[in-house]
């Protein structure tokens, strides 16, 4: 098992490299199983959640190989429509096969995915929304199997609001189902997330008719068939975000290429609020923190609000502010395990609720500590980038789920991290 040894605190400058979107490219890899034949992501990121979905979709009879092409997807055969516990486990997202697999095969097993780390995370939504396509679900030792009608799924109008608002996986499985379904889906309270819009786009270039891309209504024409693909996915914003916080919890500049500065709009304000100068440019944005880090108040909500996926990297960041933040989960109000482990490092933050107070604090303290979900690891080397002294993360396979490489493109700018086995 890997820990990294992180020196501090560093400046950073010069330029990094955004991957493909992790969290575009596993929906638009099972997306890739609607079609028989072979399609491919000439971007697809390589990290091991992506390489988890390589397994899963092999486990189902198709095939899956990585050149310098990219990320090449054979689905030409599909005869075990079974998603096995044992891959679901590790991979919660591994549930986008539902949606391709239901109207492919008409009939798909999957297990129940489990808690995780970060919350319950529940799939209620994703089982109303194929249900209302006419699937019927039944639940046998942990597994939810589905299958459609005799004549296959029909079209209709599905609200899929949640009490945490919209889902993004589940939008991404009921549009998946239905681009061949038979009549019209209107799909209300649509996640709009730029990840539900890229599949929605993916879906369209291989033959399917959906608009309202974007929007919190999707309407979506079947189509009898759709055919292989070759679909680069956009910029990883969340790593993109990752990057923007090492640059100012180090007082640096940075330069962050391959993302689109527009899927991060409330980001920017909160950086801008914070006195983090953000300049935008084509395909990409600088990044500069001259000044003290102001404090900001940061509520997590659906897109186009601002991502849970940047909470516990903000975290870290206000822990160094001058003054007193609150930062509000709306969507999993249970993602805080990073901050014991910050405190740990002589963070000040207080959990109330589904809220925690941070109180800045002028310096963080290197410490061990341990990475419990991918985000809140990814906070902890944040931190240790700034912390006096040298931290050690350990159980640093949860970075590596969603970001390939990252003490490789940080310490290509000036960053100390070594990562170790042990
Ligand atoms: N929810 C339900 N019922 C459902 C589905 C969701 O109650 O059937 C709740 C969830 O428990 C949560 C909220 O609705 O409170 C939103 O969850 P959502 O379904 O949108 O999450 P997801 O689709 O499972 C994706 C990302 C997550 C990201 C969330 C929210 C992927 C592979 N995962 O998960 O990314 O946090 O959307 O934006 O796209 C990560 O990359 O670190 C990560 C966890």
């Amino acid at each position: 098992m890997d820990i990294f040894e992180i020196d501090g605190p560093v400046q950073l400058s010069g330029e990094i490299h955004v991957a493909g979107s992790k969290n575009a490219c596993l929906p638009i890899l099972a997306a890739a199983l609607l079609a028989p034949g072979k399609s491919l992501i000439p971007n697809a990121p390589d990290l091991a959640d992506i390489r988890s979905m390589e397994t899963l979709i092999e486990s189902l009879g198709a095939a899956v190989c990585r050149d310098d092409a990219g990320l090449h997807i054979d689905a030409t055969t599909i005869d075990n429509p079974v998603g096995e516990y044992d891959i679901v486990r590790k991979m919660r997202a591994s549930i986008c096969i539902l949606g391709p697999l239901l109207a492919r095969c008409g009939r798909v097993k999957i297990s129940m995915p489990g808690g995780c780390a970060i919350g319950d995370r529940p799939i209620d939504i994703h089982l109303r929304g194929v249900r209302a396509l006419g699937a019927q679900i039944h639940l046998e030792n942990g597994y939810v199997i589905a299958e459609a009608p005799a004549g296959g799924l029909v079209g209709t109008q599905i609200f899929l609001g949640g009490p945490f608002g919209s889902t993004v996986l589940g939008t991404g499985n009921v549009m998946m189902a239905a681009t061949l379904a038979k009549g019209t889906t209107v799909i209300e309270s649509a996640a709009c997330e730029p990840e539900v819009a890229d599949l929605a786009h993916c879906l369209n270039a291989m033959g399917a008719k959906i608009s309202g891309i974007g929007s919190p209504r999707l309407v979506i024409e079947g189509v009898k068939d759709l055919s292989p693909v070759t679909y680069p996915v956009i910029g990883d914003r969340i790593e993109a975000g990752t990057f923007m916080v090492a640059a100012a919890i180090t007082r640096s500049r940075l330069e962050i290429n391959n993302c689109e500065i527009d899927h991060m709009l409330a980001v920017t304000d909160r950086f801008r609020q914070i006195g983090v100068e953000v300049e935008k440019y084509e395909n990409g944005c600088e990044v500069a923190m001259e000044t003290f880090i102001h404090p900001a108040d940061i509520t997590t909500q659906p897109y186009p609000g601002f991502p849970t996926d940047l909470q516990a990297q903000f975290m870290a960041l206000l822990a160094l502010g001058e003054g007193n933040s609150v930062i509000t989960e709306k969507i999993y109000p249970d993602r805080f395990m990073h901050v014991a482990e910050l405190n740990r490092m002589a963070a000040n933050l207080r959990k109330e609720g589904p809220s925690v107070i941070v109180a800045g604090t002028d310096k963080l303290i290197a410490a061990p500590v341990m990475a419990s979900d991918l985000r809140a690891s990814a906070a902890l080397v944040l931190a240790g980038m700034a912390a006096e002294g040298t931290t050690t993360v350990q159980r640093v396979y949860h970075i590596d789920r969603g970001y390939d490489k990252i003490e490789q493109k940080l310490n290509a700018v000036g960053a100390k991290i070594k990562r170790i086995s042990v």
